[in-house]
């Protein structure tokens, strides 16, 4: 075991839970990330609702109790909250002992001890002799028996594994904002109506209206927020599916003008969803995804050593999809499966069933969400 030259792509959630399983039990690896160092501290503060089926397998691992766990990771744990998702928060109604985690608490926690190798942005990878090797944008070199991708929805590896696979777009319109606001703003504005929860939505119209806490400090609140509704047929201004990567920042006017039509909002929302203050903050439109896998493709990559996990081989919508969860399922599962079964049939890793899974519950709980039982095009 001590032999194997574990890759890892990507020092996100599925990567970070991966490397931190296979440390544990004395499998040392080494985990490159695109991002700096620096960014580490800020990047992916924001909150995500984690689900025990999904979190209870890694304890071990941590060698942490649930309650410890909880404690640290809730976005609210400076002021002494669990995480409570608000009673009438969709995404929450199918299991009552999920909670509201901070992912960058989370990282920072799955981080401790592991060898990541920050600014390698991987560029390509090539298959020569049963090795792999990589090649990074600012020119390093590395070769690795096992490469594994756990580098997100866009994911590198996968579009040189299995360079058919595609995007499915689905017909929603989704635009996410951020917003900081300090504690006696908060206080006065947001919380009464909140009730301690830190999730809460409305419909409003065919429109869906949520409200999330990202994190609390002992000053300051983060706050995402999340307007949504099915696309409009044959036009809609605010739907763009075949927008760019950095068209995610282009807002159009129109999101505005239908913000300021949807009639009147209280407490928290009328706050929140005011075009105004809106156009101040840094919002993004969120393209609802996901990803299908070419099976053969990704196979016989599996068999040179390359093997996939998290949102590179599955992603989900961001809204309602349980993408978090199945990427910390899935690093354990890997570690486990390496632990157990060595690395020469990678292959039979692939967990299909499951996979397929989380693709169509996600794709459901969209549509769910927005009052409709299907969601393909
Ligand atoms: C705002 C927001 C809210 C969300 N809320 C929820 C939620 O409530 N519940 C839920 O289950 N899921 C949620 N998700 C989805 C969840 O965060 C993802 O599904 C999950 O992080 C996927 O994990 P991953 O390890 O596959 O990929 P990621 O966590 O995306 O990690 C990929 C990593 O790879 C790095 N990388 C990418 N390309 C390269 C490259 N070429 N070279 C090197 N490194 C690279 C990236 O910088 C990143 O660090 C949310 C996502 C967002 C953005
Ligand atoms: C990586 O492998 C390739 C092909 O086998 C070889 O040419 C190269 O020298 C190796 N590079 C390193 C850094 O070991
Ligand atoms: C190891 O392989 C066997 C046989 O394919 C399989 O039943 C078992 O689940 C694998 N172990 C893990 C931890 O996945």
């Amino acid at each position: 075991m001590s032999q194997m030259n574990v890759s890892i792509i990507g020092a996100g959630l599925s990567g970070l839970v991966l490397g931190r399983c296979l440390l544990q039990r004395g499998i040392p690896c080494v985990i490159f990330e695109r991002d700096t160092a620096r960014s580490g501290s800020t990047r992916h503060n924001y909150g995500v609702t984690l689900y025990p089926w999904a979190f209870q397998p890694l304890l071990k691992y941590l060698d942490l109790n649930e309650a410890t766990f909880r404690r640290v990771l809730a976005v609210d744990g400076v002021v002494g909250g669990t995480g409570r998702l608000g009673s009438n928060a969709l995404l929450g109604l199918d299991d009552a002992d999920a909670f509201r985690a901070n992912r960058r608490k989370l990282e920072k926690m799955l981080s401790k001890g592991l060898d990541v190798r920050w600014e390698h942005h991987l560029a390509s990878i090539q298959t020569e002799g049963g090795s792999n090797s990589m090649v990074f944008r600012k020119g390093q070199r590395v070769n690795s028996s096992i490469v594994v991708g756990a580098d997100g929805p866009h994911s590198r590896v996968r579009t040189f594994t299995a360079p058919t696979s595609s995007f499915n777009i689905l017909p929603f319109a989704v635009y996410n904002g951020r917003r900081r606001v300090d504690l006696k703003t908060f206080e006065d504005r947001y919380a009464p109506s909140m009730d301690g929860a830190n999730v809460v939505e409305i419909w409003q119209g065919q429109s869906l209206l949520q409200i999330t806490i990202n994190d609390r400090t002992s000053k300051t609140v983060g706050i995402s927020y999340t307007y949504s509704r099915r696309a409009r047929s044959p036009v809609d201004p605010i739907f763009t599916p075949e927008r760019s990567t950095s068209g995610a920042s282009q807002i159009p006017d129109e999101l505005f003008d239908e913000i300021r039509s949807l009639g009147s909002l209280d407490g928290a929302f009328e706050e929140v969803f005011d075009a105004e203050k809106m156009r101040k903050d840094r919002i993004l439109n969120w393209l609802m995804r996901s990803v299908s896998v070419d099976v053969s493709e990704r196979n016989a990559a599996a068999g040179q050593g390359i093997v996939l996990v998290g949102d590179a081989a599955h992603a989900t919508p961001i809204l309602g999809g349980y993408g978090a969860n199945a990427a910390i399922q899935d690093g354990v599962d890997l570690a486990e499966y390496i632990v157990q079964n060595g690395t020469s049939n990678l292959a039979k890793f692939y967990k299909d069933v499951a996979w397929r899974s989380y693709v169509r519950d996600g794709e459901a709980q969209l549509a769910k969400m927005h009052g409709h039982t299907k969601a393909s095009l």
